[in-house]
């Protein structure tokens, strides 16, 4: 996650993420699911725009009138919880200019809170480490850690749990984002725990070695079955996406989004106009994209 600072404003470019591999390992008494994960940050990204309110006040302003910007916005919830770890009395004005779409597994929301964390750092100049803010993150959300600690990561315990990979080369891809979302809890309430997880040591290893072939055939997500089973539209864009031929496709995080891993942006532009003709622009919306870093 990138920010910079110009005049009085703080800029921020909140990534979203797809999820390479997803396993998930136990449910826990505390209903969460401990789960191994595979996360990398893509170039499609939300802007934040923080500035300084002498009132005192924090508010929020969004480009999508459909995103409530309210107190029980993410980016609203950062902001008040890092305002009182510090017994800060400053306020703040953001600006939040969404592209990310919501509900879609991609971590939109989450993107934004870790952004207002690390901007809201820069803005106030509290110079809390990352290791701080990342405490902060956990109690906003599973993912939002991940967006602190660099562009791609192997994340356990809720996914809060943030153990920063190193990306072997760019990837292409291709997001596929269905205009309904997928309501994570209840996809969570369907999932199976396997009795034998599959291990993903080796889409790991083939990640970091940048050998994307291998990275295509070895996609897992145990989410997808049951997002499937809530709205079988799931499968049938999935099978649509597959279609297209590239190195692989999944879904990304608990839904409704599925991505496509290329062989190079030329291959992505390609899927992308298929998607595209094929689709009905009402229905979906199509990205072709890369991973950052
Ligand atoms: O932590 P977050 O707010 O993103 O989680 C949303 C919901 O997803 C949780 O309330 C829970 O139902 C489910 N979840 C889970 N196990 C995880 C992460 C999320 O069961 N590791």
């Amino acid at each position: 996650m990138h920010w910079s600072s110009y005049a009085d404003d703080v800029v921020v470019w909140a990534p979203a993420k797809v999820n390479l591999f997803l396993e998930i390992l136990a449910k826990r008494p505390d209903g969460y699911h401990e789960l191994a994960t595979l996360m990398a940050a893509v170039r499609l990204h939300d802007t934040l725009v923080l500035q300084n309110d002498p009132a005192g006040s924090l508010s929020l302003s969004c480009t999508r009138s459909d995103l409530s910007t309210g107190p029980d916005n993410l980016v609203l919830r950062a902001a008040e919880l890092l305002r009182q770890h510090v017994g800060q009395t400053r306020g703040a004005r953001i600006r939040l200019v969404k592209r990310i779409p919501m509900q879609a597994g991609l971590a939109g929301g989450s993107t934004d809170a870790a952004a207002t964390l690390l901007g809201l750092n820069q803005l106030w100049k509290l110079q809390l480490p990352i290791a701080e803010l990342a405490e902060l993150a956990a109690k906003l959300g599973s993912d939002v850690a991940f967006f602190l600690h660099g562009d791609s990561a192997w994340c356990t315990g809720r996914g809060e749990v943030v153990e920063p990979v190193k990306l072997g080369r760019p990837i292409d891809l291709v997001l596929l984002c269905p205009k309904f979302g997928m309501p994570t809890p209840a996809v969570y309430r369907e999932v199976k725990v396997p009795a034998e997880p599959v291990n993903g040591e080796a889409i790991r290893s083939a990640f970091e070695q940048g050998d994307i072939e291998a990275v295509g055939r070895l996609l897992h997500n145990r989410l997808q079955p049951a997002a499937e089973k809530i709205d079988a539209r799931i499968g049938v864009l999935f099978q649509q996406l597959a279609g297209t031929g590239p190195l692989g496709s999944l879904m990304s995080g608990s839904g409704s989004s599925l991505f496509a891993v290329c062989r190079d942006e030329a291959d992505a532009q390609r899927i992308a106009a298929e998607l595209r003709r094929g689709a009905d622009a009402g229905e979906v919306e199509v990205h072709a994209t890369r991973t950052c870093g």
